[in-house]
């Protein structure tokens, strides 16, 4: 198979600067592509096909980053390799190696974060019929969540260099690039910051010797009929986060 192109040609700029895409507008295209995103945590086993696969993290590299540097060292599983690699994360999971690059504590949330937290979190456990007392079954759901959510592939986002706050806001930036790739593939996907707290586990599985694990993302067809696949977010108001100074 041929490697997609690193630089594609950009779509098609109108005298005013808006973009065409085929008979629809731009904004509507893009409001559908980000707003058609969701995360999804129950999936087919069905594979990507590799040339879809390719063109999705092909397309992610198009990301920006400060000074171009292109800071992210991605690692790709499916098949084989994701069902060792996550026998490997239950079991490290089950022995407590917690072993994250990236330190985490409940109290780096404000509380009207905490509000928004608790707010999707009973919408999920409710969906899953979990009862928001019930931290037995949340816990086990958790873990569960290690394999993927049953999906076929995931990919892990490690920040190189000195994997600082600035280069991670880079491999952020590709974390979203590669979301909205995955959507316009047709691709279903969950970014999991849970898998970053098994760092070592997955350096060790797949023989990785550069970088500080970010996050990791599970994607792959979604299971249309599973009703954890319904919960909808929603997103505080714009003036809740975003001021307009003139
Ligand atoms: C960096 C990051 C880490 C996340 N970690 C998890 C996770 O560990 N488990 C999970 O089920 N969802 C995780 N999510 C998904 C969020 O819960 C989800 O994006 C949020 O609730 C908004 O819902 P939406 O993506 O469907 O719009 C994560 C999302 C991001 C961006």
């Amino acid at each position: 198979m041929s490697e997609p192109t690193a630089t594609p040609t950009r779509a098609t700029q109108t005298p005013t600067g808006g973009i065409r895409t085929g008979g629809t507008p731009m904004p509507r295209y893009a409001e559908q592509l980000i707003r058609g995103r969701h995360a999804t945590r129950a999936f087919r086993p069905d594979p990507v096909p590799e040339d879809t696969l390719r063109a999705v993290f092909a397309l992610a590299g198009a990301a920006p980053s400060n000074s171009n540097a292109q800071p992210w060292r991605v690692e790709v599983v499916g098949g084989a390799q994701r069902d060792r690699l996550a026998d490997a994360l239950r079991t490290a999971h089950a022995e407590q190696r917690v072993t994250p690059d990236y330190p985490y504590s409940e109290g780096m949330y404000a509380p009207v974060h905490q509000e928004r937290r608790a707010a999707f979190g009973a919408d999920l456990y409710g969906a899953l019929n979990i009862g928001p007392e019930d931290h037995t079954a949340r816990a086990a759901y958790d873990a569960e969540s290690l394999g993927f959510y049953g999906a076929p592939h995931a990919a892990f986002l490690f920040v190189t260099g000195d994997g600082g706050p600035r280069l991670a806001a880079d491999v952020g930036a590709y974390l979203q690039t590669l979301l909205l790739a995955l959507t316009a593939h047709g691709v279903s996907s969950c970014p999991q910051g849970l898998l970053s707290f098994y760092a070592d586990t997955v350096r060790d599985e797949l023989g990785v010797e550069e970088g500080k694990l970010l996050v990791g993302i599970s994607f792959g067809y979604a299971d249309e009929n599973a009703p954890v696949n319904r919960v909808s977010t929603g997103r505080a108001a714009l003036s809740a986060t975003t001021t307009f100074h003139a």
